[in-house]
């Protein structure tokens, strides 16, 4: 049986970081859920789908194929053939990810996939849902988070390093409606899973939390 970490948590509260850093540390597989969901936004966009047009969404998402590859470690997110990564990290791409990610039939879809992607080898799997639906069984669930504040400031500081100017406050707005977003819809909303541990990383260093996690992930392994 494989092992699975699921790690969940609001915008920003530093997942990806966490969890690529652990995944490596292990020697286990990092699947980003969100640039599953980021790829689908692009997708609709493409097709000039409407942030409110969930109709749409439910209709067309059938004909989008999403698939994960990896390349030097690195997740590759490939949309009907053409490798996204480069498009879907952009705010917009998350506000329109976090608008898609409302939809019954794009959740079945992508849900699947990521379920696929945990049998096959040992993952750690950030997202919303992890804990508490794609990988209920996981070993070790966690749910991190951070004060809105410093989740802005860390978004705004990984923006303008990759040379994108941005405004904070326009940041940490972006934030609060994603978060309002992520944890208010109807299927499966961001919430806490009742066996994750609570980790807020706000006094935190990246190296601490990856640390305390494989701690845990350690002691779970043992138990199995
Ligand atoms: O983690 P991220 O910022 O890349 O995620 C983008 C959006 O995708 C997020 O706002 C909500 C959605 N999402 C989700 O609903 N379920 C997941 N497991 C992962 C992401």
């Amino acid at each position: 049986m494989s092992i699975n970490i699921a790690i969940d948590g609001p915008a920003g509260a530093g997942k990806s970081t966490i969890a690529k850093k652990l995944a490596e540390k292990l020697g286990y597989v990092y699947v980003d859920t969100g640039a599953m969901y980021r790829a689908m936004g692009c997708y609709f966009t493409d097709l000039h789908i409407g942030q409110e047009d969930t109709g749409a969404m439910s209709r067309f998402c059938r004909d989008a194929k999403i698939e994960i590859a990896y390349r030097d470690g690195e997740q590759q997110v490939i949309l009907n053939g053409e490798n996204v990564n480069h498009r879907i990290r952009t705010e917009e791409a998350g506000l329109m990810a976090s608008a898609c990610a409302k939809v019954k039939e794009v959740r079945e879809k992508l849900v699947e996939l990521q379920q696929a992607l945990a049998k096959k080898a040992d993952v750690v799997m950030d997202g919303r849902d992890i804990g508490t639906h794609v990988l209920p069984d996981a070993q070790v669930k966690i749910y991190l988070t951070a004060s809105t504040a410093v989740r802005a400031k860390r978004r705004y500081d990984q923006l303008l390093e990759k040379g994108t100017p941005c405004v904070l406050e326009d940041v940490e707005k972006d934030i609060i409606a994603r978060d309002h977003q992520d944890m208010n819809r109807e299927i499966s909303p961001l919430r806490q899973a009742e066996d994750a541990y609570f980790l807020d990383t706000s006094e935190m260093s990246v190296d601490q939390v990856v640390e305390q996690i494989a701690g845990l992930a350690e002691r779970a392994v043992l138990k199995h």
